[in-house]
């Protein structure tokens, strides 16, 4: 029954890729509990929290894996990716070096996770708009770019969206995309 908080009908799990600092661990926080740490700091190991929703009469939990940007600070790769059908793959828009570490982060999890694992591009800290360092044309070209590769090895499209952990835009869109794309 659905007053069984163990019951589920499908479990995804999703992870979150991208560089030290981009703001992995406040999407998770702000998601799941509806919280921002404005100091909070890096993330040592690996951390997951899950959520359920209701898809169509269903009832999706995920399971969204969070670790540290940083190599010294990782856990087992390979143990990470393992089994993830979704991955939100993200930057800083006020840290260019953190969207050219991308292909980095795509290349990795394509060796490691299923070939079909959906991908979504998210652009994080867009309430800090004077200090923009990539321009929305350059991260839907990008994108659109892995898309192109994701369709010679039939996989999904690559959507890119924009959001702030710090006020919450577009962080309940990004994820639910997420979700219900891979449903
Ligand atoms: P690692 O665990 O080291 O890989 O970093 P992380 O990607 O988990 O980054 P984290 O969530 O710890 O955020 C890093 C810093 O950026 C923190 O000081 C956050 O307060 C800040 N931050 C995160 N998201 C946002 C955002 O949307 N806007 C602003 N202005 N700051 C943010
Ligand atoms: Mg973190």
């Amino acid at each position: 029954t659905y007053c069984d908080s163990n019951y589920y009908d499908f479990l995804f799990k999703i992870v979150l890729v991208g560089d030290s600092g981009v703001g992995k661990s406040n999407l998770l926080s702000r998601f799941i509990n509806n919280e921002f740490y404005d100091n909070s700091s890096t993330t040592i190991g690996v951390e997951f929290q899950t959520k359920s929703m209701q898809i169509q009469g269903q009832l999706v939990k995920s399971q969204i894996w969070d670790t540290a940007g940083q190599e010294r600070y990782r856990a087992l790769t390979s143990a990470y990716y393992r089994n993830a059908v979704g991955a939100l793959l993200i930057y800083d828009i006020t840290d260019k070096r953190s969207f050219e570490n991308l292909k980095k982060w795509v290349s990795e999890l394509r060796n490691h996770s299923q070939q079909n694992t959906v991908l979504i591009l998210v652009g994080n800290k867009c309430d800090l708009t004077t200090q923009r360092a990539v321009k929305i044309e350059d991260a839907e070209r990008y994108a659109a770019h892995e898309s192109k590769i994701s369709q010679t090895l039939n996989l999904l499209d690559m959507a890119f969206i924009e959001t702030s952990a710090l006020n919450a835009k577009n962080v309940k869109v990004a994820f639910t995309n997420l979700i219900n794309e891979i449903y």
